[in-house]
């Protein structure tokens, strides 16, 4: 009788996957993944055991393993998801309100509380993980986290604009700036040293980490500005274009992926990358590389080449097409439970691919460079670089393709959900079945962020639009000096200086990219051209300034070129006539 009845929920679920829409498994699954996300917060939720108000919960499992703790990174994420839709008028409830208030009251004391990471203003909030009774946990564990503060931040900051937007600024001023700065304080310190990364198994520089602290910071600058708080606004703008610099140091131009830790002895080849790129995303961005966008090249390449690592590691995958989706974990040599698909990496999988398709759409048009072919060669073997207008046969093949190819995704995760549609932390690679931590928090909000980004939401953009890669990138340079250029020219209507030269910073002699000075304004019959620039410390540069109009390079200065040797520290004002 019993094993009766445990055939039939077998059968059910075989049913529900095999002969089941990607919109039949979405209509039943949102609202069982909306239920169970709620059911692990506290104080109310039915799962949530104990958990203090405004607490996630990491799962209500206590052992094997034991989740009963609440974690800042996948509170801030769960909160991230809530907080969308609260703001994005997708849920209006009273409740959801409360609870959000809940979780910045709870996460207000939970910054104060001294731990093994440290105190409020030395380093403490890096600590990963608390008990569920706000306090402090203090058993061995992978500390710091620095990727925490940050994404709190992001969820606050996303409360906050919406509070602004909806008269209540003196709630944003007196309660959450305090608390969003401490985060933000907190990232600009201390981004330039190592923690453990989301996994909390690598001990290094990571590139989710490192994606959070810069998005962090850039909305934390924007935040400062609205609500007068100008004191912040220098430094977190010279930590954000650092971490900007760093971000583009994982990228692996030879095999075309981004190697996710600096340390750990691994591939690199890891679900943190493809995370990091749907929590940047910025549909306003488009395609920008640089914040790797969902449908930037790198981002692109980065896919193929993350989903390509499981392919042949899981027996669940084994008779699926090379160009099909399927089954996704964290990292290819992953051991933990023995090394198992995770619903949540493989729901990144097809969000990632939706973000894309919204912005493809948007723009009317994609672009396949040379770094992205072998991404849409998989929908397409004849595609060649270049852009398809949305008119074109191609955009429609290719989105049709890589539409399905996402779908996919979300139709591995119906076909090892169960019937009652609860997502664990983990399914098994040979035959799917969950493992690990049942109700795991954050496989809920990462279901339904995929499925969002498949009806086309768009989140509220952070700012990573026309964002410059400083061309001095301080932490991977080490000491620099501020030159302080100062040229003395006439110039006509339209025209403008430049400055360019042997360094980096000085834009490696290439008149196209070379920075543009600013004039002051006109005297007699010239203006003074100025440009503030790090310059590396004790470096010897050759340089010359230009002359360009509408653009386009009209007048070199004559020859020599002039030279110039940085001191070792200081700012240095150079004031010279054109030649
Ligand atoms: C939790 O339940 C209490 C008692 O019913 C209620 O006052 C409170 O608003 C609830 N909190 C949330 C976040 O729904
Ligand atoms: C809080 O929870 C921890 C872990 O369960 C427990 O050891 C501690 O005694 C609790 N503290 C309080 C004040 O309830
Ligand atoms: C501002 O928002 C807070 C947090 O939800 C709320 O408690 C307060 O009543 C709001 N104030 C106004 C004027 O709407
Ligand atoms: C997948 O392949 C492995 C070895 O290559 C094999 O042991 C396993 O049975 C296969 N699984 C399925 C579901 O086909
Ligand atoms: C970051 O750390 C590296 C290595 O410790 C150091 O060389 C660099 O100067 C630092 N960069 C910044 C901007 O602090
Ligand atoms: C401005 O005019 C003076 C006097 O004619 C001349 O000596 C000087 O070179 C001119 N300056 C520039 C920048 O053209
Ligand atoms: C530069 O652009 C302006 C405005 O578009 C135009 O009037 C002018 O003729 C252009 N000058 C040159 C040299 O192309
Ligand atoms: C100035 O530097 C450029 C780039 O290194 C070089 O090609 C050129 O010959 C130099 N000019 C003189 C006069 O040395």
């Amino acid at each position: 009788m019993h094993s009766a009845w445990l055939v039939v929920l077998t059968f059910c679920a075989t049913v529900l996957a095999q002969s089941g829409s990607i919109e039949d498994y979405i209509n039943s699954e949102a609202p069982i993944s909306k239920a169970n996300l709620l059911a692990n917060i506290g104080p109310n939720g039915s799962r949530s055991s104990g958990a203090k108000a405004g607490l996630v919960i990491a799962s209500p499992s206590t052992s094997d393993p034991d989740y009963l703790f609440t974690w800042t990174r996948d509170s801030a994420l769960v909160f991230k998801s809530l907080i969308d839709q609260y703001t994005l008028s997708e849920d209006t409830s009273s409740s959801l309100r409360s609870s959000i208030d809940d979780y910045v009251a709870a996460q207000t004391v939970l910054q104060q509380l001294t731990n093994p990471s440290g105190t409020v203003s030395t380093g403490g909030l890096g600590e990963p993980k608390f008990n569920i009774n706000l306090t402090t946990f203090t058993d061995g564990w992978g500390r710091p986290q620095r990727d925490g503060p940050g994404l709190r931040a992001i969820a606050l900051i996303t409360y906050a604009n919406w509070l602004i937007d909806n008269s209540n600024a003196s709630y944003v001023t007196n309660t959450l700036w305090p608390v969003i700065k401490l985060d933000l304080d907190y990232t600009a310190k201390y981004w330039n040293q190592s923690g453990f990364d989301l996994w909390e198994e690598v001990s290094s520089r990571s590139f989710f980490t490192t994606a959070a602290q810069h998005r962090s910071l850039r909305q934390g600058v924007t935040l400062a500005s609205k609500i007068g708080q100008t004191s912040v606004i220098s430094e977190y703008t010279t930590q954000a274009n650092n971490l900007l610099c760093f971000l583009q140091s994982y990228w692996n131009p030879t095999d075309n992926y981004v190697t996710s830790n600096t340390g750990g002895g691994r591939s690199g080849k890891d679900a943190n990358s493809v995370l990091a790129s749907i929590h940047s995303f910025d549909a306003s961005a488009g395609c920008d590389a640089r914040t790797f966008q969902p449908c930037s090249d790198k981002a692109l390449a980065n896919h193929k080449v993350y989903v390509d690592a499981f392919r042949t590691i899981y027996s669940i995958n084994n008779a699926t097409a090379d160009n099909k989706a399927v089954a996704t974990g964290r990292y290819p040599e992953d051991v933990y439970y023995d090394g198992q698909p995770w619903y949540l990496a493989t729901a990144a999988a097809a969000e990632q691919l939706y973000n894309a398709l919204t912005v493809w759409t948007a723009q009317e048009s994609l672009e396949v460079t040379s770094t992205s072919l072998a991404f849409f060669c998989q929908f397409s073997s004849s595609v060649q670089t270049g852009t398809y207008a949305a008119s074109s046969s191609t955009f429609t093949t290719l989105t049709t393709a890589i539409k399905a190819y996402a779908d996919g995704f979300i139709l591995v995760n119906a076909k090892y959900t169960p019937a009652d549609g609860s997502l664990a932390e983990q399914f098994h690679k040979d035959d799917g079945h969950p493992l690990s931590a049942k109700h795991l928090t954050w496989s809920y909000p990462a279901t339904l962020t995929a499925f969002a980004a498949r009806k086309g939401v768009v989140p509220a953009g952070w700012g990573a639009k026309d964002l410059a890669v400083p061309s001095v990138c301080e932490s991977n340079l080490g000491p620099q000096v501020t030159m302080s250029f100062n040229l003395i020219a006439s110039t006509v209507k339209n025209e403008k200086i430049s400055i360019v030269g042997s360094i980096d910073a000085l834009s490696n002699w290439s008149p196209d990219d070379a920075h543009t000075l600013k004039s002051s304004p006109y005297l007699l019959n010239y203006s003074i051209w100025n440009i503030n620039l790090k310059i590396p410390a004790s470096t010897r540069f050759e340089y010359k300034f230009i002359r360009k109009v509408n653009g386009t390079l009209t007048a070199w200065e004559s020859d020599p070129n002039r030279s110039y040797e940085t001191p070792a520290k200081g700012i240095k004002v150079l004031v010279q006539n054109w030649r």
